[in-house]
């Protein structure tokens, strides 16, 4: 029987805010956070008599000024004129806009706002300054002015009196769209950017081309808005098991945007500092380009357009074949001319060579140039379209797998596959944008898959997306120069609809807003979800189908090396709703304790926690065995590396007592993906240990398999170890059911150790007969436990 003892609630983090950290005063909700601000006293009041004035002549502020005059006119509130300042209105109440030239210390896209009850001055050296100081008057005004055509209803608009001085930390601030998977019209596109601007992101990346559907007119190449643009439409199935287009079936799903419309879009974005990258897919992810021109493929063809995805894609261009060139610099031509953004992005992600190994022509490119390899010849590929990019005075980016084979001389690396691509791209002197999966892909779940529309996997709530540090640690300040920013991304195969693509992107395209605009010193998870507040309200008024998050309890141990005991710590993404727990193994009820401080824990258990609205448990409650072992807060060093798609707890996730359940997306299990784990729990002192054991899980659909061999040894001094010990699958890869396997290990009686390793050998690539053949495959653990 499990018992669990604990002690009464121990106040060990005083619920006191620190300075600075507080909700801001006098209601003040802006977000992302500013980097100075300082309240005063009174309110500076707008009505039908206040100016709206420009200092000097000036069309470009003039033109912001109007965006903010018009607001308030369009949210019910009163006409006012925008017009050039003169002598005679030097002291009249006003809202004043000024570009100073001169303003030296504030970086281009600054802005300084003070805001006292006799006027609102709002100076900026740049237009784009100019729109983010508006950004945050919207935030500073009511509500209401989130609304959209109100009848003319509010006379007056308070605006606290404040001083603010703002700037963005990093320059790239981006979020992304995948129109191919599913095709979004025009009106969205331009609501995307809204939001985008609105939190002073200032990239929109729009992933124009993939398998599944060419998005963008080009005027050479009609067969791509022909044939390249539609599918046959199987949206009432799995993107999984959509069968591809038959005989005499029709292609009738999909679309593409015209000259004219990008040409719109552009200037749309442009008109709210956002800068549009388009990104045209190679050499792969490009079959929709040979359904339309199969010639440019290493096997002619025939090919349809995917209306789901197949894996691998081996149907890829062909980097033999001079004529696919011409074809990619005559569409980068007509892109470009659509295009004043510097970059250009070229995919260059997931190219399966296996084409390229047969195809004659590929191998013979290879030959003449020297290549030792295809992924040498991929860097062949990518190399000569950023000669052309750079012909045409643009720059060049690409995922980051265009760091194999050689990284083209100017390229700037997109880093999603985690944020080594990144540090290898900064080390090598290219910038780099950061976009790992495990904190950038909006696409994947935002909380627990029972309660969620279907997403493609993984699991980044808003709380990761908070916590994520662009900048390596590792790099040297020269090198972290080069890490130009971040940028969340939306793959839309399990996003259907605008409406859907919201409540993928939003709130966590906020979250991710304020890591790539405020100081790194102001993150503060609490501060964000109090200011977070005002913005759902705000939301709500533009009728953004945002995500309400996660009523799910938060379950996490801390171990206190002082005291040598282990203390239950519980949260939610929610403010101001009661956690109820217990230890017993009972179902919480709305009698249960309700959760204050950190709650010491001395033995095994079961922690059940839930989140209590109106009396009534809100979603199914959070259920973790706790062990308590000889291991638990015990630091971990990794000789191989986690995925960061399923980093559970990180460092700590072994050894924090948790145990994971058969849900591989818990939180729990951490994942290693192709790789061996192989980790040493340093136990502090040497110790009297009898046994170890680690469980592993088992679900092959998910490409999650036993490891084939578990060792363990023992050393003292972390130099020698001793007796390597193995325990053997004795279970077929093939064993359908999802389980847990325990792997246990009983030392020789009276073995003492400090340190511990623990050696899983990943069966490496899922078998033949599986759908993954040749793939990497998964190993996931857990706890490692000690007695
Ligand atoms: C990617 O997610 N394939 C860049
Ligand atoms: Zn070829």
């Amino acid at each position: 029987m499990r018992c669990f003892i604990f002690c009464c609630f121990f106040l060990l983090v005083p619920f006191v805010f620190q300075a600075g950290t507080l909700p801001d005063s006098n209601g003040i909700s802006i977000v992302p956070k500013p980097v100075m601000m300082k309240t005063g006293a009174g309110q500076f009041v707008i009505n039908r008599l206040t100016l709206i004035l420009v200092e000097g002549h000036d069309e470009e502020v003039t033109k912001i000024a109007r965006i903010f005059a018009d607001r308030i006119r369009y949210s019910g509130g009163p006409l006012i004129e925008v017009r050039e300042m003169t002598k005679e209105d030097k002291n009249l109440p006003a809202v004043v806009f000024a570009r100073k030239l001169q303003h030296s210390t504030l970086p281009d896209e600054g802005y300084e706002l003070n805001i006292t009850t006799k006027k609102v001055l709002l100076t900026a050296k740049t237009g784009a300054g100019l729109f983010y100081g508006v950004q945050t008057l919207f935030q500073l005004l009511p509500a209401d002015i989130s609304s959209h055509n109100l009848p003319m209803s509010r006379k007056e608009w308070e605006l606290p009196a404040v001083r603010i001085s703002d700037y963005p930390r990093y320059p790239y601030r981006g979020m992304h769209l995948d129109v191919s998977r599913h095709f979004f019209p025009k009106e969205f596109i331009k609501r995307y950017i809204d939001l985008i601007s609105m939190y002073k992101m200032n990239t929109f990346h729009w992933h124009l081309t993939d398998d599944n559907g060419w998005r963008i007119e080009i005027k050479k190449y009609p067969k791509l808005m022909q044939i390249g643009a539609w599918h046959v439409d199987h949206e009432d199935k799995p993107w999984g098991e959509r069968p591809a287009q038959q005989e005499g079936e029709r292609a009738t799903y999909g679309g593409y945007y015209s000259q004219d419309e990008i040409r719109e879009i552009v200037q749309y974005a442009a008109d709210r500092y956002v800068t549009v990258i388009p990104e045209i897919e190679m050499p792969a992810h490009s079959v929709e380009v040979l359904a339309a021109y199969p010639q440019f493929s290493c096997t002619r063809g025939p090919f349809t357009v995917p209306p789901g995805s197949y894996w691998p894609n081996i149907d890829i261009l062909c980097a033999g074949n001079d004529s696919v060139f011409t074809f990619m610099e005559d569409v980068l031509t007509e892109v470009m001319a659509l295009f004043p953004s510097k970059y250009i992005h070229v995919g260059g992600d997931e190219a399966d060579k296996t084409n390229w190994k047969k195809c004659p022509k590929c191998q013979e490119r290879m030959k003449a140039e020297g290549l030792k390899n295809e992924k040498e010849l991929q860097s062949y590929f990518i190399k000569r379209i950023e000669k052309f990019i750079i012909s045409k005075n643009h720059k060049m980016i690409g995922w980051d797998e265009i760091l194999e084979g050689g990284l083209a001389p100017e390229a700037t690396v997109m880093s999603w596959r985690g944020i080594e691509g990144g540090i290898a791209a900064a080390r090598q002197g290219h910038d780099a944008i950061m976009t790992p999966g495990s904190y950038c892909y909006f696409d994947y779940y935002q909380a627990d898959p029972a309660n969620e529309p279907k997403a493609i996997g993984g699991l980044v709530t808003l709380k990761k997306v908070y916590s994520f540090e662009p900048t390596p640690g590792e790099l040297t300040a020269r090198e972290a120069r080069h890490i130009l920013g971040a940028q969340g991304n939306l793959w839309a195969e399990f996003i259907p609809t605008p409406a859907h693509a919201e409540y993928m992107a939003v709130p966590r395209m906020i979250a991710l807003a304020e890591v790539v605009w405020s100081p790194k010193s102001a993150r503060n998870w609490t501060d964000f979800r109090h200011r977070m507040a005002a913005q759902y309200v705000r939301l709500t008024r533009m009728k953004v189908n945002y995500s309400k998050g996660s009523f799910k309890a938060e379950v996490n141990t801390e171990f206190d090396k002082k005291t040598n005991s282990v203390r239950l710590i519980l949260g939610s993404e929610q403010l101001d709703v009661p956690i109820r727990y217990t230890l017993d193994g009972n179902d919480v009820k709305p009698t249960s304790p309700e959760y204050s401080a950190p709650v010491e824990i001395k033995g095994n258990g079961v922690i059940k926690a839930g989140l209590f609205v109106d009396g009534q448990l809100k979603e199914k409650a959070t259920e973790m065995p706790l062990i308590f072992h000889l291991g638990i807060g015990k630091p971990v060093k990794y000789l191989t590396s986690y995925s960061d798609r399923y980093p559970a707890a990180g460092n700590i996730a072994l050894t924090d007592g948790l145990r994971g359940s058969v849900n591989h997306r818990d939180g729990l299990w951490q994942g290693y993906l192709g790789n061996d784990l192989d980790l040493i729990i340093d136990l502090g002192r040497e110790i009297p240990v009898n046994s170890v054991q680690a469980n592993f899980l088992q679900n092959q659909r998910s490409w999650i398999f036993l490891p084939v061999v578990v060792e363990y040894s023992l050393s003292s001094d972390g130099k020698k170890y001793h007796s390597f010990n193995e325990v053997l699958t004795s279970i077929s890869p093939k064993e359908d059911q999802v389980f847990i396997q325990p792997f246990n290990f009983q030392f020789m009686a009276n073995s003492k150790a400090r340190y511990i390793r623990v050696k899983a050998k990943n069966l490496g690539k899922c078998p033949s007969w599986h759908e993954g053949a040749g793939e990497p495959c998964w190993l996931f653990a857990d706890e490692i436990v000690v007695f």
